[in-house]
């Protein structure tokens, strides 16, 4: 069933968070966290695989840092398109202001020339003379004529710096890479309006996470496996906007923070409930497939399950062993396959363990089962795609041309039972 409520992206769910918790042990690289977010009496609903939209804002620190070096009025009424507000809150909620876009950036060479800041650097000349048929290179000092610094070689002057990352896409990309707008600002001692300011930043978007819980084994509420995003640059902590919102922010101060339901149309559960599942899910991959056991389980489904669930080690990101270790006691769970990527020398990833149990996966899925994948969509999806085909290959004996179309055409287009949530 799905939602009975308009809530939407632009008119989200005010909920609040009643518990969050990180999933790692000690000693852990990664923060990932469980976070349960209460319906309340929103009315919403969801289905197994959806995920969920939630509204961030960004950290007060940043707004502050922003108004404060900018010397803007934090009361000022601005309007950033979404409604009348003060900057401080507009800066909070209207824009993202925890990293810099490149349209802030490809500004700045305007900005500098409008501001009197195209500083022309002054440079003694350098002339080729040849002495008894060497080539020399001359430096004389007498050059009163003003060089532009070449294009081509990066400089500290501001002017040349913002012109060189106007003219260079890559070194663009390299360079807001690990900046936020208070590194531009700093560095280019620059000032904008606050309307400037906020007609060049990003809207806030909301972040989609896939849903971890099935909403008749824990009605009136909905639960997530989320990664938080957190780095160094510059001398700075940063950190992805939603993930630390919910880490940092709201944890559990009880403060609400806006969501909405983004129900899926493909990445469902079969209709037939005897059907056999493989599920494959390493990191916070996992997530939808404890959603996609907890129905199964509530719908005392006969189909078999199989979890191939992977992370850097067992001792610590093992997420949800006891409800997993249950399921398997229980024999709701039929296969457990895990692929710890650093708990030995070489690296061992699910698609590793895929290749191992190949004969094993072509028989379940010569016998109709579905096959799902969900995590990093840049390197393993691709990863457990190219397995998939040589497993249909080698243990169906197909060519690969054929094991190819049987993966791509048959199971995913026609059949709709290769299913995938990569992000
Ligand atoms: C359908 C769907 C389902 C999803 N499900 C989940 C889920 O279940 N769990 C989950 O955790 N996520 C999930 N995601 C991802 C999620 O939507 C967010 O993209 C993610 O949480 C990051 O959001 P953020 O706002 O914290 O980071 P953002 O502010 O969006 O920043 C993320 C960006 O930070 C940059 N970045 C990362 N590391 C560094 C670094 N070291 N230096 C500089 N920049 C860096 C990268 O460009 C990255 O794209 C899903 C996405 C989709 C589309
Ligand atoms: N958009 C975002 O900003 C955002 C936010 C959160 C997560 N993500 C991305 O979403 C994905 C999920 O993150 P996560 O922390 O849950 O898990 P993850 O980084 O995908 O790691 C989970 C496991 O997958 C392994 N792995 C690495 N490369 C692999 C490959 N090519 N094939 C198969 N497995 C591979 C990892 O091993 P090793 O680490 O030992 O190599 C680890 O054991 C990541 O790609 C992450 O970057 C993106």
């Amino acid at each position: 069933m799905e939602s009975l409520t308009n809530w939407s992206a632009k008119n989200p769910y005010s909920s609040k968070i009643t518990e969050n918790y990180v999933l790692n042990g000690e000693g852990s690289r990664k923060e990932t966290r469980h976070v349960v977010f209460d319906l309340g009496d929103s009315g919403l609903d969801y289905k197994v695989g959806d995920a969920l939209g939630v509204i961030p804002e960004n950290p007060q620190s940043l707004v502050d840092r922003i108004i404060e070096l900018q010397n803007w009025n934090p009361e000022e009424i601005v309007n950033a398109g979404k409604g009348e507000k003060s900057l401080r809150e507009s800066l909070k909620k209207d824009v993202e202001v925890h990293r810099a876009n490149k349209k802030f950036i490809q500004s700045l060479k305007d900005k500098i020339i409008s501001s009197g800041m195209n500083i022309q650097v002054k440079m003694t000349s350098r002339n080729r003379k040849s002495i008894d048929g060497e080539l020399i290179l001359e430096w004389s000092d007498d050059a009163d004529q003003e060089i532009e610094l070449n294009r081509s070689i990066p400089s500290d002057d501001p002017a040349s710096k913002s012109r060189y990352l106007y003219d260079n896409p890559d070194a663009l990309e390299d360079y807001i890479w690990s900046r936020d707008y208070i590194d531009v600002i700093e560095e280019f001692d620059i000032r904008y309006t606050p309307e400037e300011f906020l007609t060049l930043a990003d809207n806030l978007k909301p972040r989609l996470y896939s849903i971890a819980s099935s909403h008749d084994a824990h009605p009136g509420f909905v639960e997530l496996t989320v990664g938080i995003v957190r780095y160094h640059h510059h001398g700075r902590d940063r950190g992805g906007l939603a993930t630390v919102y919910m880490a940092d922010e709201l944890a559990m101060s009880g403060k609400e923070v806006g969501i909405f339901m983004s129900p899926t149309k493909s990445f469902v559960l079969p209709e037939d409930p005897d059907t056999d599942i493989i599920m494959v899910g390493p990191g916070t991959g996992i997530a939808p497939f404890r959603a996609f056991m907890e129905q199964r389980v509530h719908d005392k489904a006969s189909g078999r399950n199989w979890l191939i669930f992977g992370d850097q080690s067992e001792k610590t990101e093992f997420y949800y062993k006891e409800t997993i270790l249950n399921w398997l006691d229980n024999g709701e769970l039929d296969y457990f396959t895990t692929a710890w990527s650093r708990d030995q020398e070489e690296k061992i990833y699910v698609q590793n363990r895929m290749a191992e149990h190949g004969e094993e996966i072509w028989k379940w899925i010569d016998n109709g089962a579905y096959f799902y994948v969900c995590g990093d969509k840049t390197y393993m999806a691709k990863d457990v795609h190219r397995t998939l085909i040589e497993i249909v290959e080698t243990h169906g004996g197909l060519s690969k041309d054929d094991a190819t179309t049987y993966v791509e055409k048959r199971m995913m287009k026609e059949e709709k039972r290769y299913l995938r949530d990569v992000y």
